[in-house]
């Protein structure tokens, strides 16, 4: 059974595929890159429309097969920007109908953890899941995958990129202020923003930007940051794991690439005797396959969707999505 599977909830769009046995046999993606500023929605969705056709060509061809050999469509259903979601549903639901397949809406913060659980060896882990729009901790627990933490304002990597631009170093700033880190060693006061198991990051992008126009190096603004937003986000994720009596760590969306928060996260894990998995990068980020993998285990365990069922929902929440397959 071949899934193609397209992602397309903020900046990425993304187009996999994905046979029953989770092996990735293509995984494109193009994103959207403002000139400045954060991200349109109408814009990323213009990009979505103008991108979509020629992923699905691209990974069809990369992935060896014919359009006539997918069996299922799947494509993230939220939560995500309205526009985006819309534009790739849209795409979605005319290759599913035209081909006469199946059609799956697909939660996306669901497929992050089910694409690490089949990519990395962990069986029933809880999912640091930090990207530009999402920060959550979850974990499978009572019958659903349920939220034990979560941002309270913007996702990490939306502070980072927004802080970023702030100081004058460039959009997608993660990377870029993670080098900058390593120069810092000065650790600046901000909020430790850690209220019950939620998460809020905007007071903290405040107050580096206050310590910035006091003349602080952007180095030590950067490590400050860093140090204060990773240990809040070990210690939610700690404290799920004890919560519920977890031993595995597994890390998800794009801020995990950044190497001071694995070690944090490794830490933990190896002090408390668990196990931190992180996918490989391209599984990491928002991708198609992702959503093609998840859609997959959706369909093996009975669920079908008519068109109607298909409707995008923005806020779509981790903890609506009955999984019978568990
Ligand atoms: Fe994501």
């Amino acid at each position: 059974m071949i899934a193609l599977g397209i992602e397309g909830t903020a900046h990425t769009c993304g187009v996999g595929i994905v046979d029953e046995n989770a092996n990735v046999l293509a995984n494109e993606l193009d994103m959207y890159r403002p000139e400045r500023g954060g991200i349109h929605p109408r814009e990323a969705a213009n990009h979505h429309s103008d991108v979509v056709v020629p992923l699905i060509r691209k990974a069809t061809k990369i992935a060896g097969v014919k359009l006539s050999d997918i069996d299922l469509v799947c494509f993230s259903q939220g939560p995500g920007l309205g526009p985006c979601l819309r534009t790739v549903a849209t795409a979605a639901r005319a290759l599913a109908i035209s081909l006469d397949r199946p059609l799956l809406g697909v939660n996306h913060c669901i497929s992050h953890l089910e694409i690490g659980v089949a990519k990395t060896g962990s069986v029933d882990p809880v999912l640091l899941y930090a990207s530009g729009g999402n920060t959550q901790v979850i974990s499978f627990n009572n019958g659903r995958y349920r939220i034990f933490g979560e941002t309270l304002d913007i996702g990490i990597g939306n502070m980072l990129d927004k802080l970023g631009r702030e100081l004058g170093i460039g959009y997608y700033a993660g990377p870029k202020i993670e080098k900058l880190a390593l120069r810092g060693s000065k650790l600046l006061d901000l909020p430790y923003s850690v209220k019950g198991m939620d998460l809020a990051f905007s007071g903290i992008m405040t107050a580096a930007l206050a310590h910035h126009a006091r003349g602080e190096r952007l180095e030590d603004i950067c490590f400050s940051v860093q140090e204060t937003c990773f240990a809040m986000l070990t210690e939610v994720t700690e404290r799920a794991m004890a919560h519920i009596e977890k031993d595995e760590v597994l890390l998800g969306g794009g801020v995990v690439q950044n190497k001071r928060l694995r070690a944090m996260v490794g830490t933990m894990a190896k002090e408390r005797g668990a196990r931190m998995y992180v996918p490989e990068p391209k599984l990491c980020v928002d991708n198609g396959a992702m959503i093609a993998w998840a859609g997959q285990i959706m369909h093996r365990a009975g669920i079908r969707m008519s068109v109607q069922d298909t409707k995008v929902n923005q806020r779509f929440r981790t903890d609506e999505v009955e999984i019978p397959w568990r």
